[in-house]
């Protein structure tokens, strides 16, 4: 049976496209209260926090918000994400590569920081970090995208296990290929980068935010409760290979 969300808090980051959309959408759906977190407009009628989660002075400003509204904090999807088009080392300036590791590695860090005192308060919190193929293998990124996701699944592993006897648990979500905005300009003219990934796919094909999402929900669920510090992958058997 699905399990009732009514009474949990759930952050999501990256929630106005992609992924992240589909993880407040399900989540919504389920009931849950769902802090909204993108420094774009969310296409949905529903509040939004606004902002860039690589600025400590912004994660401060949530966070103040979140125990005034809320006082209380059940699940993080940590979900918002940048490519780095696929730059080996040469084509990476310091500034690109410092960008890469503050939006997608440090945003985290931060985030799980000011959350993990409200979840060990409560005895229990769950985090759901987004890592990638790209983590787990190379050539899902360039050297600083590959080195963020990589590094996500380091640091998750780490959270939990120090804190797995606390009531905490964090795993890490690893896609391949989704089809989102993010990858847009694969399926750009006559999608025949979309063509040669879909092609590559054990599966044979993209596949859909949605499917993230759902992933999610079980990971973000007492159904997952013995499910620690793991990485799984939804990629059509990309790392199989
Ligand atoms: P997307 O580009 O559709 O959505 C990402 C969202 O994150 C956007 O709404 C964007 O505004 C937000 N965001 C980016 N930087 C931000 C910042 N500094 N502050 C606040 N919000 C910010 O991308 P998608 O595909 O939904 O990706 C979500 C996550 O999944 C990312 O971490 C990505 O690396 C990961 N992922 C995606 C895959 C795919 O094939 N789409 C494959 C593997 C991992």
């Amino acid at each position: 049976m699905a399990e009732d969300f009514t009474d949990k808090v759930v952050l999501v980051t990256g929630a106005a496209s992609g992924i992240g959309l589909a993880q407040v959408k399900l989540f919504k759906d389920n009931g849950a209260t769902v802090i909204s977190v993108d420094k774009n407009d969310i296409p949905m009628n529903i509040e939004t926090f606004k902002g860039d989660v690589s600025q400590a002075d912004f994660i401060e400003e949530l966070f103040t918000k979140i125990k005034t509204k809320y006082d209380r904090i059940d699940i993080v999807c940590n979900t918002a994400g940048i490519l780095d088009g696929y730059s080996p080392v040469t084509e990476t300036s310091l500034d690109q590569w410092q960008n890469i590791l503050n939006v997608n590695l440090t945003s985290q860090f931060m985030i799980i920081k000011k959350a993990l005192p409200m979840m060990l308060k409560q005895d229990k919190g769950i985090f759901v970090n987004m890592a990638s193929i790209a983590g787990l293998v190379a050539d899902g990124g360039g050297v600083a995208y590959t080195a963020s996701k990589h590094a996500i699944i380091g640091m998750t592993k780490q959270l939990d296990i120090d804190y797995a006897s606390r009531g905490i648990r964090a795993n890490c979500i690893a896609p391949g290929a989704i089809n989102t905005p993010m990858n847009a300009a694969d399926f750009a003219g006559d999608g025949k980068m979309a063509k040669w990934v879909a092609e590559q796919t054990p599966a044979k094909r993209w596949a859909k935010p949605e499917e993230v999402a759902e992933l999610t929900l079980f990971l973000a669920s007492d159904r997952s409760d013995y499910i620690h510090g793991s990485v799984v992958p939804i990629d059509g058997g990309w790392t199989a290979r």
